[in-house]
Order: C-alpha cells, then structure tokens, then sequence
C-alpha cells in the first residue's frame, strides 16, 4: 500500500536530525523523502508533490524563506511546517503569515513533532476542501467564500495557539482559562463554518436507501439525550410510533440530520422542561405519504416570526446559526420531496409536521440497496 502512504518531505542540512525525523515519520507510517539543500527541497517538491514539507530556515545555498515561496509556487496545497534552530521564532512567525502553517523549535520532542504534523495534514486538506467549493456559481458561492475566508485565519490563530499553550507555565489558572476559551470559540466558528459549508453541498442522490422511520427517530433520540443532556432530564418524551409504518426510500443521514435539527429545536425551546411528543401515521388522506410530527409544549414561537423561520440564518438565539430549518427543508422539501409545515402560539408550543412520500423519488435513477 506504498502509493497511500501520505508523503513528507524533510529538508534539513544536519544528517543526525533528519534521520530522527525520518525514524519517527517511518514508524507512523509515513513516506519520508530527504533534501539536504534549498536546490534539491525545490526539486523534490516538484517531482514527489509531497502533501507536507517540514522545512529548515538554515540551509546551505537557499535561504528558508525563499524556499518557501519557490514550494508554494509549485503548488500552494503543499503545507509546510518551518524548523527554526534557537532564537529564529520572530522569523518564524513571519513565515506563517507568508503560509506557513506552523513551525517548531529544534530540539523537537516525538510527540510534539506528531501532533504539528497530523495539524498541518489536516488544515492542509480543509483548505483544499473549501476552495473546491469554487466551482459553484451563482448566490451559493457567498458560502464558500466565506467559509474560506473565515476558516484560514482560525487556522493561523489555532496553530499560534498551539505554539502558545506548548510554550506556557501550565500552573497558571487564568492563563489557561483564557487559552481554554480561544479554544473554544475557535471551534464554535469551525463548526458554524462547517454547517454553512455543509448547506451548500451538493445533494447526495447516491444514497437512497429504505428507511424505517420510527429506527431513524430512535437514534436521534438517542443523539439528542447525550446532545443536550441537561435539558433531556427535564423533558418528558412521549413516543406514538405506527408500528406497521412502511419503510420509505431516502437518504438515511439527510433524514436523520433533519430530524436532528427538528427535535434540537423543540428542546432548546423546552429549557425549563416539558413533554415533547413524537408521533409517526400512515397519511390517510395520502396513503402514499407518511407523516411525523414533534409536538412540544414550549415557548413557541412569535406570530411576526413564522414567515422567517426557514430562512438561512434567521434565529433568536444568541448562539443560533438559523440554518437548522433550513437545512431541514432542503432535505426535507428539495430533496425528498416532501414537506415541512410548523404550527405555533406563543407560550403554548409547537408543532412541526413532516411529511415524506414513501416511494421512489421521480429521477430518482440510484436504486435502492
Ligand atoms: N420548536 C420550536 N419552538 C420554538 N421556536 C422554534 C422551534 N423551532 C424553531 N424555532 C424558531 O425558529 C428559529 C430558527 O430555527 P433554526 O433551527 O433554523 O435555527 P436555530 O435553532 O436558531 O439555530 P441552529 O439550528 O442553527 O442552532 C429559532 O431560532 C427559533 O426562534
Ligand atoms: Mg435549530
């Protein structure tokens, strides 16, 4: 399985140092390849394309930084994490503004070397991601610009973090706090950045499937409880499953994120606890639909909001991305083509009412399995 070895390239002039590296890349399984110069790095990087190169400022011919910019031209996926001797972190940190993604200080510890690499892998393949998304015109392109605009600074702020927390007097509290709550806003953003992403993916039609509804609602449930655990304690559940509801053909995880978005909501409405009731039927208007509604007894919602609710990022909570119930009826509605209808009153509760037709989608040409 040689060619799915992920390649790295070592560029360092100090023999004793690179075979270290090389060892402890090899054990991992890592395609290790070796350039003792700027000239040969240069070379290397063009003819092995390697996914990372792990670059030493101090090179015989070339300076760090041109090489740098000579393997960027080449091709800008290539990561590259800079190795600066003692006292070259000024220069350092100037690199990773020029696209570096993280340096280290010689000496290196194993498992120091491991995480800035797998790091440095894995930012690497979030920006090829993101700028796939390039090829979309139209409205929809805003998303993925945004997403990459937004996600290659927290990148920057998440490796200068790192190197921040690797360097700091673990007994100081407030530091620490302070480096917990970076950590978790910077995830926060990923996270939204990822659902924007996620909302504008392209359908996956591959993946209809025959579905059992009330399993699909039992995982959630399940997804949910561990979820918002807090507020599962005070929630009372009321199941009415139609025990003969026929399978339908869907995408498993288009529906069960919908479902996911639907009964989060009612719980975020229910914070001081409630009874949310979830009921699966047969449609007898429709036999060939089925029916789930998620009744709760929350807050509701207000009447000069019902005409927004499915609209991307419209929400009233204060860490709401809005893109729940729009997501849902993409799946919902677009996708599956069924549909998604809320009744509400403030202070009394909510209804949100699914609808899915049972059998195979018209152009729908991917069988089910
Ligand atoms: N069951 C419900 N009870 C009360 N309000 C609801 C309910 N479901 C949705 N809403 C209202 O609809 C808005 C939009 O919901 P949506 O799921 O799209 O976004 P969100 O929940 O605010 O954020 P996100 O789902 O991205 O975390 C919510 O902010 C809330 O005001
Ligand atoms: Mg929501």
């Amino acid at each position: 399985m040689e060619t799915n070895k992920r390649k790295i390239l070592v560029v360092d002039d100090n023999s004793d140092f690179v075979d270290f590296i090389r060892k402890i890349l090899e054990d991992k399984d890592y395609k290790v390849s070796v350039a003792m110069d700027g000239k040969t790095a240069i070379e290397k990087a063009s003819s092995d394309l390697p996914e990372l190169v792990m670059l030493d400022l101090k090179l015989p011919d070339i300076p760090g930084e041109e090489v740098l910019k000579r393997v960027k031209e080449i091709n800008k996926d290539i990561a590259v994490v800079v190795i600066t001797g003692f006292g070259g972190e000024q220069i350092a940190v100037d690199l990773m503004r020029k696209g570096a993604i993280d340096f280290l200080s010689k000496p290196i510890e194993h498992e120091v070397l491991l995480a800035s690499v797998k790091n440095a892998l894995d930012i690497r393949e979030a920006q090829i991601e993101d700028r796939q998304f390039d090829r979309y015109p139209s409205l929809e392109s805003f998303f993925p610009f945004l997403a990459h605009e937004i996600r290659n600074p927290l990148h920057a702020i998440s490796g200068a973090l790192a190197i921040i927390q690797r360097r700091s007097d673990v007994k100081d509290e407030l530091l620490g706090q302070s480096i917990k709550i970076i950590n978790e806003e910077v995830q926060h953003l990923n996270e939204f950045v990822q659902e924007c992403l996620n909302f504008v993916r392209p359908p996956n039609i591959v993946r209809f499937i025959e579905v059992e509804i009330n399993e699909v609602i039992s995982v959630v449930m399940n997804i949910i409880s561990n979820m918002l655990e807090v507020e599962s304690k005070k929630i009372k559940v009321v199941t009415e499953m139609d025990p003969h509801l026929p399978k339908i053909y869907a995408n498993y995880e288009e529906i069960k994120q919908a479902f996911l978005n639907i009964v989060k909501n009612t719980f975020e409405a229910m914070p001081q606890g409630g009874v949310f009731t979830i009921k699966t039927s047969r449609k007898s208007s429709s036999p060939t639909h089925i029916e789930v509604a998620f009744i709760d007894n929350g807050m509701g919602i207000k009447k000069e909001n019902m005409g927004r609710l499915f609209n991307p990022f419209f929400t009233t909570k204060l860490r709401g991305t809005g893109l729940g119930l729009a997501i849902c009826r993409r799946i919902i509605v677009d996708r599956h083509s069924g549909k998604i209808y809320i009744h509400s009153e403030e202070n009394k509760g909510t209804t949100v009412t699914v609808e899915l037709p049972i059998g195979r989608r018209l152009g729908d040409t991917s069988g089910a399995r």
